[in-house]
């Protein structure tokens, strides 16, 4: 069933807190990378009666886009819109911030997400080939398939009114 978003509260994680590694690495499963981009992000919580069951972190590319470098749900809320309810406040920050596109990342194994971005109106930008094989030291493996080549997709943003 899904969650009513106005249960949620979304918060902007102070830099000297701890970010919600257990959720991150669900999404990236590199410490290495994940702590890469956390300096220069900006990492953004969902939570529900205090607990943190959702993360989203937003990386400027430039001075025009802003990249979701990693979004993730709790396993025991997953499916219940609070995914959608993340891409949704990545989206008007974005705007809020004057971004124009906003790109997001993900396996060419990640069919659930794939899906999940295109029906959010992200459309496919980039092939980054070999990137999962070249950057990660252990092979992952979903849906069947092995993760190889990072599918990078965009969505335009609207002016700021
Ligand atoms: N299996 C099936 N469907 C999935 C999956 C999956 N593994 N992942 C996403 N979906 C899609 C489906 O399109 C589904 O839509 P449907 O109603 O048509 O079936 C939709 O997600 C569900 O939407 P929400 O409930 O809003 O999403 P949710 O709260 O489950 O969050 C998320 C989606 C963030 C991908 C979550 O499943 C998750 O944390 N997964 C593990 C981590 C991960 O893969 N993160 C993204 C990696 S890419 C990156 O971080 C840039």
């Amino acid at each position: 069933m899904p969650i009513n978003p106005s249960t949620l509260t979304f918060s902007k994680a102070a830099p000297q807190t701890v970010p919600p590694y257990d959720l991150l690495l669900l999404a990236d499963p590199s410490r290495e990378l994940v702590d890469a981009y956390l300096p220069v992000s900006e990492v953004y919580t969902a939570a529900l009666d205090g607990i943190i069951v959702g993360v989203v972190v937003l990386y400027p590319i430039n001075a025009t886009a802003l990249e979701i470098k990693n979004i993730a749900v709790h396993p025991a809320y997953q499916g219940q819109g609070i995914g959608s309810y993340l891409l949704q406040q990545a989206e008007a920050i974005a705007q809020q911030q004057h971004y124009r596109i906003l790109c997001i990342g993900t396996a060419d194994s990640s069919i659930g997400q794939l899906r999940l971005y295109k029906n959010h109106g992200f459309t496919i930008s980039e092939i980054r080939e070999n990137f999962f094989l070249n950057n990660y030291e252990e092979p992952i493996f979903e849906n069947g398939l092995q993760a190889r080549h990072m599918v990078m997709l965009e969505k335009a943003i609207p002016l700021h009114p």
